[in-house]
């Protein structure tokens, strides 16, 4: 069983952890979000700079408490793709460097396929196949799961991901940055009911939607329209209102796909990752679909949830005990589907 250092600095958080197989030893996250939140978004080049400014500590405490030293650490686990290239490097050339000072492999991560294993954190017994549905700020996809580095993406958002959609409707409705758990909040005291709202279907050229592929940029822009109606005849926007009902058009819009791929698969188990798996309502609507036919739908923690380095061990002590690990020479790459993560590997 192996025991893996892992560092992620895919986007806006600098996190490092030890996890030994499917337990975790220590998870270290340093959060950027004050840092970014007067920007209302995630600004790259703040991003890469901060990291530079977190790792070496970072590192250090999640060494410290996991008490273990460095001839109990099997590999460096790093995310390497997709994500920010500028913050993807500071993590890169960390690991790289503490791989050849302590001469350790250097197993690099795909980003989504550390979101996949979070659920293995949570459920240690838990083995695919299984369905995946993963929602965050950068990614909305539905993944069937086979084995460890073989994917199969059955659906995805056509254009913005999910958590993306809350953080720009909370932004047109100012509740500030991450939009996410803003809306969640201030939707507890609205009627979700009060606007029906475009739920986003991809039409099929043969006819017919898509089953499994989802869009938000209609639904935003239908908030946008909505927001605009309300100024233009000088009323209070109904924010709560508003929140709660594009909360319910996003939960039932993922949970409809989710359950319809599960059926049409044969996939009993349905694992759910990335930020937008902490919300309130798509757990709800989720697990109550799940149960009406005979699913299993697992969440694991918020922590694990959004991004941490944990995750990321975990996929990287799967990879080493396959022997699979990367060259020195590994790149960062912002792009990169989950399909093709086995190209990370000199197997
Ligand atoms: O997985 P994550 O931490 O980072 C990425 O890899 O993107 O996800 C961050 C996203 C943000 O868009 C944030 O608004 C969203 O997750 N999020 C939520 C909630 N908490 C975080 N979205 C909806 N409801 C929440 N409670
Ligand atoms: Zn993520």
């Amino acid at each position: 069983m192996a025991t893996v250092l892992a560092i992620e600095t895919s986007c806006d958080e600098t996190a490092a952890a030890v996890v030994k197989k499917r337990h975790i030893l220590s998870n270290i996250v340093a959060s950027q979000i004050a840092i970014h939140r007067p920007y209302g978004g995630v600004v790259p080049e703040v991003a890469s700079r901060q990291h530079v400014e977190s790792i070496n500590d970072v590192i250090a405490a999640a060494l410290s408490q996991a008490r273990v030293d460095w001839d109990q650490i099997d590999g460096i686990a790093v995310t390497s793709a997709p994500g920010l290239v500028g913050a993807l490097l500071v993590g890169l050339t960390a690991a790289k460097t503490l791989a050849m000072l302590h001469h350790k492999p250097l197993i690099g991560v795909h980003h989504l396929e550390g979101h996949i294993h979070a659920s293995y954190l949570q459920n240690p017994d838990l083995s695919p196949p299984f369905l995946c549905l993963l929602v965050s700020g950068g990614h909305t996809s539905l993944i069937k799961v086979e084995d460890c580095g073989q994917y199969q993406t059955l659906g995805q958002t056509r254009d913005d991901a999910a958590g993306e959609a809350f953080d720009k409707v909370a932004r047109l409705l100012d509740l500030g940055y991450p939009g996410g758990p803003a809306i969640d909040l201030i939707a507890k005291n609205g009627n979700p009911q009060a606007f029906p709202l475009p739920e986003g279907k991809i039409s099929l050229p043969e006819g017919g939607y898509h089953p499994y592929d989802s869009s938000f940029s209609g639904l935003k822009t239908a908030v946008l329209r909505l927001v605009e109606t309300h100024r233009r005849q000088a009323n209070a926007v109904p924010v709560a209102d508003v929140a709660a009902s594009f909360q319910l058009t996003v939960a039932r819009a993922l949970t409809r796909r989710t359950i319809n791929c599960a059926l049409n698969y044969g996939l009993s188990t349905i694992a759910v990752g990335g930020g937008v798996a902490a919300n309130s309502i798509l757990r709800e609507q989720l697990l109550a679909s799940a149960q009406q036919h005979h699913l299993q739908v697992l969440f694991p923690p918020i922590n694990l949830c959004t991004d941490n380095a944990a995750m990321i061990a975990c996929a990287g002590a799967e990879h080493l005990d396959r022997g699979h690990t990367s060259p020195l020479t590994l790149g960062a790459l912002s792009r990169m589907p989950i399909s093709q993560v086995m190209d990370l590997y000199q197997v």
